[in-house]
């Protein structure tokens, strides 16, 4: 039986739903406080009757900090797709590292102790090394570590390193890279927190960019990759190389809006992260954007997704198109609560 970790998150959603598509019964871990509603929102995407299919999910109680209920959710298992972890650019480094670095080991040696068939970690492009001169950033740049990498990107870093642990201790493991995820995951976070700040009107931009991806794209490429006898390796999972001008850009037009027009520059943003970190401190509250943020939203990378197109002739969705089909589920999710409210008043 297949299990999926972070199966109520945006790739472990969407993978659930395409492995759905060809198996009967899908074995997933969550949390005792889990919350099943972005599963069905998710679910919601691509069909009419969420239940049907939320009802063929063989839920498994477990917490990746809790090594024992983690063994114990990999009974009956010959697949692992790994997809839970912490995804922030907060600054809570402890945090980070405890459920993605910390929680990965345990799932590892789990997976090492069950003798499991084939694993699909899903790291990140945060884990990948820099550009060599004006080349794009591919599976063989040399990871270098300096104070500009964010606690996450250092987490998925280290989290990474234990699958490769893993692979030399004799797992059958391939490594997924994503961009920037872009696709229904049911929660305000990540992309969706992006799209919703978008949909209410932004008027700013700033001028970094990097590489983005469909969900739909990358759980196609995890199951291509598990399926096959590919192990050992890593895999830029990237459509395309966007500015965030484009981005927003395209989200503005998705739901009918006007694009964002003014230019933030580095400084400016830099100094209202430094600002609203020494406010928090202050004051107590966790700010909404820091000097991490701040850094991460001003960078240009380019990223290579030579690899897997190479590897598995694999193609990639259109960013532009996948951005606009968002706006549109998000549009008709939002008039039907609002049709709803009206008939419940
Ligand atoms: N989103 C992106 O743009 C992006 C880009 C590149 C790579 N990635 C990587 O893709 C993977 C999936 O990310 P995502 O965007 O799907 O994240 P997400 O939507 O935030 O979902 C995270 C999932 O991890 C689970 N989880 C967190 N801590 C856990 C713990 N201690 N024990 C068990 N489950 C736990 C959560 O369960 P609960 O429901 O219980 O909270 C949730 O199901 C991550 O490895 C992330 O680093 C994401």
């Amino acid at each position: 039986m297949i299990l999926v970790t972070g199966a109520t998150g945006l790739v472990g959603g969407n993978l659930i739903w395409q492995l759905l598509q060809d198996n009967g019964r899908v074995a997933a871990i969550r949390r005792a406080a889990s919350n099943l509603e972005s599963l069905r929102t998710i679910f919601s995407f691509y069909t009419s009757t969420p239940d049907l299919f939320l009802a063929r999910i063989d839920w498994r109680i477990a917490d990746m900090l809790d090594e024992n209920s983690i063994r114990t959710a990999m009974h009956d298992i010959s697949i692992v797709y790994h997809c839970a972890a912490s995804v922030s650019l907060a600054n809570d480094a402890d945090a980070l590292f405890n459920t993605n670095v910390t929680g990965t080991r345990n799932v590892v040696r789990a997976a090492l102790e069950s003798n499991i068939d084939k694993f699909c970690f899903v790291s990140s492009i945060a884990a990948c090394g820099k550009a060599a001169g004006n080349e794009p950033v591919d599976e063989n740049s040399t990871w270098v570590d300096s104070p500009y990498r964010s606690p996450y990107s250092r987490s998925k870093y280290n989290s990474e390193q234990e699958l490769w642990n893993g692979i030399r201790s004799g797992l059958n493991a391939v490594i997924v890279n994503p961009g920037v995820i872009l696709g229904i995951s049911g929660t305000d976070t990540g992309s969706s927190q992006l799209f919703s700040q978008v949909q209410k009107g932004l008027l700013f931009y700033t001028n970094g960019g990097s590489g983005y991806v469909d969900v739909r794209d990358v759980v196609k490429a995890m199951i291509l990759l598990t399926q096959s006898d590919i192990t050992g390796e890593r895999f830029i999972l990237t459509g395309e190389n966007c500015s965030n001008k484009e981005i927003l850009g395209w989200m503005a037009d998705g739901f009918g809006k006007r694009r964002p027009v003014f230019n933030v520059g580095k400084r400016m943003l830099w100094f209202a992260g430094f600002l609203s970190e020494l406010l928090g401190k202050v004051c107590h509250f966790t700010p909404l954007i820091d000097r991490g943020t701040a850094r991460t939203a001003t960078n240009r990378e380019y990223y290579s997704n030579r690899k897997i197109k190479d590897t598995l002739n694999f193609r990639f969705s259109s960013v532009e198109n996948s951005i606009h089909q968002i706006c549109d589920f998000r549009l008709k999710s939002n008039s039907e609560h609002s049709n709803l409210s009206k008939t419940i008043h």
